[in-house]
């Protein structure tokens, strides 16, 4: 199986934790677009959605499924998405698609977090795939200097801005043995709006696409 039908795969298999007439947390990228297909099927049975980043309410709305400002919702019962990497206490890496802050003020918004990945995005230990932080714009130069100081080689992310107008620096070089401490450190830097770790709150469930079918992880 290619790597796109395992994600296709896993975006299908968590339609079964959608329950009717609620309002479901919906994540950005390749994964959470082939969720998006999927919850397409269910379009008259739910409320809605709360959507992480323009592309993902842009493609909603081409399906017509109501998208809700987060701030008239008080609760979510699921929210689905993807991510950059997965270890095996279901923390993350994400924000390879730039949505990471949007992504993580979901995440806190909803009671359980189902992350739908393909089995190359399960590691050991976080940090391979480059970190992305959203920044301030202003703050990029300090905050990058701060982040050579964790260690970290951080890259401007050329040619993007934010859903929220910010930049991304992506940070190299990392081997992250104590993802909630340095979720802690990066967000305490002046100028940080988020980091793409997802360490104080992973996921609860994970669907993960292998050869051998989807796995379910709890
Ligand atoms: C976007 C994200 C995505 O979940 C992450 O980049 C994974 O993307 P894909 O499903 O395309 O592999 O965090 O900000």
């Amino acid at each position: 199986m290619t790597q796109d039908e395992l994600k296709k795969a896993v975006g299908w298999a968590a339609l079964e934790y959608v329950k009717p007439g609620t309002i479901v947390g919906v994540g950005t990228g390749s994964t959470a677009s082939h969720f998006i297909d999927a919850l397409a099927t269910m379009k008259g049975q739910i409320e809605g959605t709360v959507s992480s980043s323009e592309a993902s309410t842009a493609k909603l709305k081409s399906y017509g499924i109501p998208v809700f400002d987060c701030n008239e919702v008080d609760s979510l019962d699921i929210y689905v998405d993807g991510a950059d990497e997965i270890n095996h206490q279901m923390q993350m890496i994400k924000g390879g698609g730039a949505a990471l802050t949007r992504e993580k003020i979901i995440a806190g918004v909803a009671k359980t977090f189902i992350c739908i990945v393909d089995e190359s995005k399960q590691v050991d230990v976080l940090g391979k795939f480059p970190l992305p932080v959203e920044v301030i714009p202003m703050a990029r130069s300090y905050v990058a200097r701060e982040l050579v100081k964790l260690g970290g080689l951080p890259e401007y992310r050329e040619n993007v801005v934010t859903d929220n107008g910010n930049v991304i620096l992506d940070v190299h070089n990392l081997t992250i043995l104590n993802p909630i401490e340095l979720e802690n450190k990066i967000n305490s830097i002046p100028g940080v709006v988020t980091v793409g770790l997802f360490a104080n709150r992973g996921a609860n469930v994970v669907l993960m696409g292998t050869a051998e079918g989807v796995k379910t992880i709890k």
